[in-house]
């Protein structure tokens, strides 16, 4: 009998220390340290994250391995991301990742955090039929993309300038909510009126997105009404962040129903941190009722970054033999 790799994943890209322990495509521990120290400076400080991660990350990794009652001894393989991300955060996963490796005598996988963030979708049962539509929705990234296989994913659309999660928490910002400002805002909206206050939707070509408008359009907005009246944000925080994310919410479905009625995919989800909101993941719904879609929406452990969906990456590569030389190196930039 065949018998399934146990891979060990690590994700280090940003402000998560995690690791994961993974038996095939069954995750055995799953375990997230989200770094704290950001808070005070409303962003991730790149240098602190770096400190953050190699202080963390041993014993994240030692808490995966007793979770999963796994001994490093049977690990076949481990992965880690190797972009995007910032690079100091990057090289402490990658780096632990090349020795833990080295010392065991186990080849290492080399996983695309963004591709990762799609392949979540293949934890859990139901799984997507391809070809999958997939929004990746991110601090750093917003994309469009058609999963012909598990790593066949073809890009088709993506955002010109900021990401769907980079306009959530500048906007965030700016209304004076405290970081991250994502799912403050969610949470207010939650109270508020969507139609209250109408931001533009921009018309985009083809499937590409942009969201540097947003913030500038709640800005005016804003500066006007304060000038009139002084506490207009605090008094009205439920229906500006409603309407805020019912605009952000319309503009990510514009392009994909679009693009699952050009290219007849019926299979459809959403994935990365912005995948958490909860407009979204009732909208998406709403469209998969309407049009007849089979809609994935991921756990809300899957949907922020989690060492897991690098567990799933690494299994669909082990099972490919894609291991890395020991000379890879992490990238800041995608290579998606
Ligand atoms: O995927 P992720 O954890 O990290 C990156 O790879 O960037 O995504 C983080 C992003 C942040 O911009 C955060 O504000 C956003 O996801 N986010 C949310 C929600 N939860 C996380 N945005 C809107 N609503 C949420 N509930
Ligand atoms: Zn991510």
């Amino acid at each position: 009998m065949k018998t399934e790799p146990i891979i060990l994943a690590i994700e280090s890209s940003c402000d998560e220390t995690a690791a994961a322990i993974m038996k095939g495509d069954t995750v055995l521990s799953n375990i997230v340290n989200t770094q704290k120290v950001h808070e005070q400076y409303g962003g991730v400080v790149p240098e602190l994250a770096s400190r953050a991660h190699m202080q963390q990350i041993l014993p994240v990794v030692d808490t995966a391995l007793k979770t999963a009652g796994i001994s490093k001894l049977e690990i076949d393989a481990v992965a880690f991301s190797q972009c995007p991300g910032l690079i100091g955060a990057l090289l402490v996963g990658a780096g632990f990742a090349k020795s833990f490796a080295q010392a065991l005598g186990k080849p290492i996988i080399a996983v695309q955090h963004i591709k990762a963030h799609v392949l979540a979708h293949f934890i859990d049962d139901p799984k997507p039929e391809f070809p999958f539509l997939c929004l990746t929705v991110s601090g750093g990234h917003t994309q469009l993309v058609i999963c012909h296989s598990h790593l066949e994913h073809e890009i088709i659309g993506t955002t010109i300038d900021d990401a769907a999660g980079e306009a959530f928490d500048k906007v965030s910002k700016m209304l004076g909510l405290p970081y991250p400002g994502g799912p403050v805002l969610d949470k207010l909206a939650q109270s508020g009126n969507p139609k209250a206050f109408e931001f533009p939707i921009p018309n985009m070509e083809g499937y590409n997105y942009s969201f540097s408008g947003i913030k500038t359009a709640v800005l005016y907005a804003m500066q006007k009404k304060v000038k009139e009246q002084p506490n207009f944000i605090e008094e009205n925080i439920n229906d500006i962040c409603a309407s805020v994310q019912y605009t952000i919410v319309q503009t990510l479905l514009k392009k994909i129903i679009k693009a699952a009625k050009d290219y007849k995919i019926k299979h459809v989800g959403i994935a990365g941190g912005v995948s958490a909101n909860s407009g979204l993941r009732k909208a998406i719904q709403e469209m998969g009722d309407k049009y007849g879609w089979q809609v994935y929406i991921p756990k809300f452990e899957y949907c922020t970054d989690n060492a897991a969906m690098i567990g799933i990456a690494a299994y669909y590569q082990y099972l490919e033999k894609d291991f890395a030389d020991l000379s890879i190196i992490p990238s800041a930039r995608s290579t998606y």
